[in-house]
């Protein structure tokens, strides 16, 4: 049993996707997020940056004593994940991508067309389709950027024509073209514009890698006996730069669960 909290972190908003699956499976577990509001997004930038940012943020997390992090963020689960192990040894890192891979060979055959949608880094690094290969080398699958998600869904502009001519503008093509029937949000922001993405492709199966990771969670705490035997507090959401934005989407997220929420500003060092 340990009571320490786990540590998420994300570029902003995105990996708060995962939060109420943990928050429902395991709801003693108490969270430390951290959401680099100040720096996002990550899609666009370059390993080395990521890389970074990511250091920096998982050291950060490791201060406040965490027992596992999870990196709710695709586009450095994608490109920084065995450098933030090897610099973390003694922390149990779990990336968003594996899992998620992992259920798509599981639930796929060599019958379906295969979509995965991502940031530009997370495309550009193949790590979904190579994770995915690897389970199952028959499946087809076709992978594209559609790089002005993220900050519209930072703003807030979700449930409009705005979002809904954007998703059109990058999806349209590219499922009817690749004749797509499975469809991988391989952002953790995509999930906040699921139901827009459903409502326009309605034929279309997704698969969330936001719920995915929550296997990995639970193996890597019963297998290191890290369950929380109670809960011990409330769970904390720093913001490298607090918006009301940020503070909104958290509040809409978890209004009506009963938990306890503090929000922080911590500003992280320039270190771009
Ligand atoms: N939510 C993140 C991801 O899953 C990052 C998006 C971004 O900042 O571009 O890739």
């Amino acid at each position: 049993m340990d009571n320490r909290p786990i540590g998420f972190f994300d570029s902003g908003l995105g990996g708060l996707t995962c939060i109420p699956y943990l928050m429902e499976a395991l709801p003693s577990e108490r969270i430390i997020y951290f959401g680099d509001t100040a720096r996002t997004p990550y899609g666009s930038k370059a390993v080395r940056t990521l890389r970074n940012f990511s250091f920096e943020i998982t050291d950060f997390l490791a201060a406040k004593d965490v027992k596992m992090i999870v990196i709710a963020c695709n586009t450095v689960s994608a490109t920084c994940l065995a450098a933030l192990r090897e610099r973390h040894p003694n922390i149990p890192i779990l990336g968003i991508i594996s899992p998620a891979a992992r259920t798509v060979a599981r639930i796929c055959d060599e019958t379906n067309r295969i979509g995965v949608i991502g940031t530009k880094a997370t495309v550009r690094s193949g790590a979904y389709r190579n994770k995915i290969l690897k389970f199952n080398p028959a499946l087809d699958i076709c992978e594209t950027a559609c790089s002005a998600l993220v900050p519209l869904i930072e703003e807030g502009i979700i449930q409009n024509e705005i979002m809904d001519m954007s998703i059109r503008y990058y999806l349209d093509h590219f499922i009817a073209y690749n004749r797509i029937d499975t469809l991988v949000l391989g952002c953790t922001h995509y999930p906040l514009i699921r139901k827009n993405i459903t409502k326009i492709y309605p034929d279309v199966s997704i698969v969330n890698p936001s719920e995915e990771v929550l296997s990995s969670i639970l193996d890597t705490l019963a297998a290191g006996d890290l369950r929380a035997a109670e809960q011990t507090g409330e769970h904390i959401f720093y913001a490298s730069d607090l918006s009301e934005n940020f503070v909104a989407m958290i509040n809409r997220i978890f209004q009506n669960t009963g938990f306890t929420v503090v929000f922080k500003n911590f500003e992280l060092g320039d270190i771009a």
